[in-house]
């Protein structure tokens, strides 16, 4: 039986024309989203190119983490194409995507609600992750892509994500100037702690649910990584808790969302807020998101530069590396809001050793 249950399918092309959904996809109704639609937050679009963009990034980073950019330098063409690119993949066959399969323990690969780690509020729905690195280490973002799809569905996507993630990182690091700048540490110190990035691609293909008071698409949680850039199609979904209830994003054309994680929370000493989202699905149409979240080297020190602490600051979390909150999030821990907290009261149960060797 057990077996037999294992063998279910997320098949999206079934699943979202059902009236019924399987029960391990039903949230308790505490958590999923309420009749009424989410009232809409109101953001500014903050242009990169102007002269308060340090004020404003600053202020959004402080309340809820949260903000859209435009005159970003992303060409609108690549955008485009990164979106055609995911409904490729996401429309063939389930046979073909599973050559790509995730494995338990692996933060790449495809995945969807069945074939994760857990059995109860699993998401609806399927994701492609991939790595990729800025100092080049490793296999890059079109290799890999390649390797798993092969010739006839990896080449294109591989060399239009490789593109994708290039553009990304740069711009991760542009923003990583602004931030620094607002913090007052200075415009160089992120981007060098930056620099060689070793970044996480994920696509999210939200199907048509036809119960989507009932479930979610992604749950409540804070990202885990350092920055999140995140393009939305014009469908809407995207939520964010801002004063004490989910508010939803509206898509706009062009614009790119951007959110603080966990660990530029703790980078900055606690001052900029980790920002508390999920997104919610419809009954009408499939959703798509395409989300790059900025990560440090694998063991680099995670710490907030001296200009944050002081005796009115103390620090507000140990240091720790990429690599174990990551594999916190991988091995012991679902993310959610509490992420990081968890992470740390983890982390200060556990023998040091490994952390001080990573640190010298
Ligand atoms: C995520 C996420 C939201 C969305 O992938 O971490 O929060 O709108 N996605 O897809
Ligand atoms: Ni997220």
């Amino acid at each position: 039986m057990v077996q037999q249950q294992q063998q279910v399918v997320f098949d999206a092309a079934v699943l979202s024309g059902e009236t019924d959904i399987p029960s391990q996809f039903i949230w308790p109704p505490d958590e999923s989203p309420s009749p009424e639609a989410a009232e809409e937050l109101d953001v500014p679009l903050i242009d990169l190119g102007a002269d308060e963009v340090v004020r404003l990034v600053g202020d959004a980073c402080q309340s809820h983490g949260f903000f859209l950019v435009v005159n970003h330098g992303i060409d609108a063409a690549l955008l485009e194409e990164a979106h055609r690119c995911m409904d490729a993949f996401f429309t063939l066959p389930l046979a073909e995507k599973q050559r790509a399969q995730r494995r338990a323990g692996d933060s790449c690969g495809y995945a969807s609600g069945f074939t994760g780690r857990f059995a109860s509020k699993l998401p609806w729905k399927e994701t492609l992750s991939f790595r990729y690195s800025a100092a080049g280490g490793g296999e890059g973002v079109a290799e890999y892509l390649l390797r798993k799809l092969g010739e006839e569905h990896g080449r294109r996507l591989g060399e239009v994500y490789e593109r994708y993630c290039g553009e990304m990182s740069r711009l991760s690091l542009e923003l990583m100037e602004v931030l620094g700048e607002s913090l007052g540490v200075g415009r160089g110190h992120f981007r060098r702690f930056f620099e060689r990035n070793d970044s996480i691609m994920r696509l999210n293909y939200y199907p048509a649910c036809q119960r989507p008071l009932e479930t979610l698409g992604t749950g409540p949680h804070c990202d885990p990584t350092s920055l999140t850039i995140l393009h939305q199609d014009n469908v809407g979904g995207l939520e964010v808790w801002a004063e004490g209830r989910w508010r939803s994003i509206r898509p706009r054309t062009g614009a790119l969302v951007v959110n603080v994680g966990d660990t530029f929370m703790a980078l900055s000493n606690g001052r900029y807020r980790s920002c508390l989202h999920r997104a919610v699905v419809n009954s009408r149409a499939a959703r798509r998101s395409l989300a790059f979240f900025l990560c440090p080297e694998m063991d680099r020190v995670v710490r907030p530069p001296g200009e944050l602490v002081d005796d009115d600051n103390p620090r507000e979390y140990p240091d720790f590396t990429w690599r174990a909150l990551l594999d916190f999030t991988q091995r012991h821990y679902r993310a959610d809001m509490r992420t990081l907290q968890a992470f740390t009261d983890w982390l200060q149960r556990q023998p040091q050793p490994q952390l001080q060797a990573a640190a010298t």
